[in-house]
């Protein structure tokens, strides 16, 4: 790998894994190149045009594998929907039809050295694991090893609890470590907006049945109201969501959050510019990715393709292939002994 680094990013939304890898580049002295971007949602395009200059490509089922520039990572937080089908039958063309496909049938032609897939935490458990299980059969078929944590956004420096699935694939003779939890943490005093518009604020109906649960006290809370209609006041958020209820977070009982507050939970950067109206940023932050946790995940599998011992390292057949096709492109001589290529 050389210093500009190629990523596409799938699934897109508003760019929350693009932010993730530029950062997790800059820190490991890279340059991240996307050479393709992709998400279904008009609105969400229209996010990412604005704020990285280039418009993602839609339905990720119309785009043929072989349209597909090469790249070294393949990031995606591929949507919850159609876990269901994935763990039920045996087979590659078995997760045909699921999402999940969309992203292993890419990565079966473009081959990239690696993936970083995020989803819900409950995709671990899910249908008694076995979903989780046939994305591994389906990676390892494709030769990665493939290895999976659940992460808190807590523990990457934001004050949101939200826990995620990362799901790291990569070529086999790569030494991939999970990152570690970081100390310091942003209050929600830096997150909050200081001079909020009165359009946030709850009907008077509602203040008064969240203040039978506390009394603000100064210090800026989030009270979480859950399923059982029981409230808990905390001070960092709840896993923010694309849908549910308007009012289920609340900012001292009295206020929902504004989409700044709401991307600024994600861990985005102030310059992240907010196109669309309330409902719409509300969704696409609730959809995104907790910026610092996924630039954590991105940086240690930087380090993985970086680090020299690869060049030691056995190699099967299929990373033989690439390599060699590799250097006959560079050299366009054609390679009689396949190992010289590792001198
Ligand atoms: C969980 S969100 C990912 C959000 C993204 N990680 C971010 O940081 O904003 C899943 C995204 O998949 C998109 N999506 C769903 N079906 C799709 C399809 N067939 N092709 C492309 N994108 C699709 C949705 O519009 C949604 O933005």
């Amino acid at each position: 790998m050389d210093n500009a680094v190629k990523f596409i990013d799938l699934f897109c939304g508003v760019g929350g894994f693009r932010y993730a890898a530029q950062l997790a580049c800059r820190e490991s002295k890279l340059s991240a190149e996307f050479t393709l971007s992709s998400d279904i949602d008009t609105q969400c395009q229209d996010s990412y045009a604005q704020n990285f200059g280039h418009r993602p490509l839609g339905d990720i089922t119309k785009i043929e594998a072989n349209q597909v520039p090469d790249h070294d990572i393949l990031l995606a937080g591929f949507p919850c929907q159609p876990f269901s089908i994935i763990g039920s039958r045996k087979g590659f063309d078995d997760v045909r039809g699921t999402l999940f496909f969309e992203i292993a049938r890419i990565a079966k032609e473009k081959q990239p050295t690696a993936l970083v897939l995020e989803n819900v935490k409950m995709l671990e458990k899910h249908d008694n694991g076995r979903t989780l299980r046939r994305i591994y059969e389906v990676l390892r078929e494709l030769s990665y090893e493939v290895d999976h944590r659940i992460l808190n956004a807590l523990d990457f420096g934001l004050p949101q609890k939200r826990e995620r699935i990362f799901i790291v694939a990569i070529k086999k003779g790569y030494s991939f470590n999970w990152p570690n939890k970081v100390n310091k943490t942003k209050t929600l005093s830096e997150i909050l907006e200081s001079e909020v518009d009165q359009k946030h604020f709850v009907s008077d109906y509602i203040l008064q049945k969240r203040l039978q649960f506390g009394t603000p006290n100064g210090v800026p809370m989030i009270w979480h109201e859950n399923k059982s209609g029981n409230v808990s006041i905390l001070p960092y958020s709840c896993a923010l969501r694309a849908g549910g209820s308007y009012n289920y977070l609340l900012v001292d009982g009295k206020r929902r959050l504004t989409p700044r507050e709401m991307f600024r939970l994600q861990g985005y950067p102030e310059s992240f510019k907010i196109v669309c109206n309330d409902f719409q940023s509300r969704k696409q932050a609730g959809n995104s990715l907790p910026v610092p946790m996924a630039k954590a995940v991105i940086k240690c599998v930087l380090n993985a393709l970086t680090q020299p011992e690869f060049k030691k390292q056995k190699f099967t057949d299929n990373q033989m292939r690439l390599l060699e096709r590799k250097v006959k492109y560079a050299s366009k001589t054609k390679i009689t002994n396949r190992r010289k290529i590792l001198a």
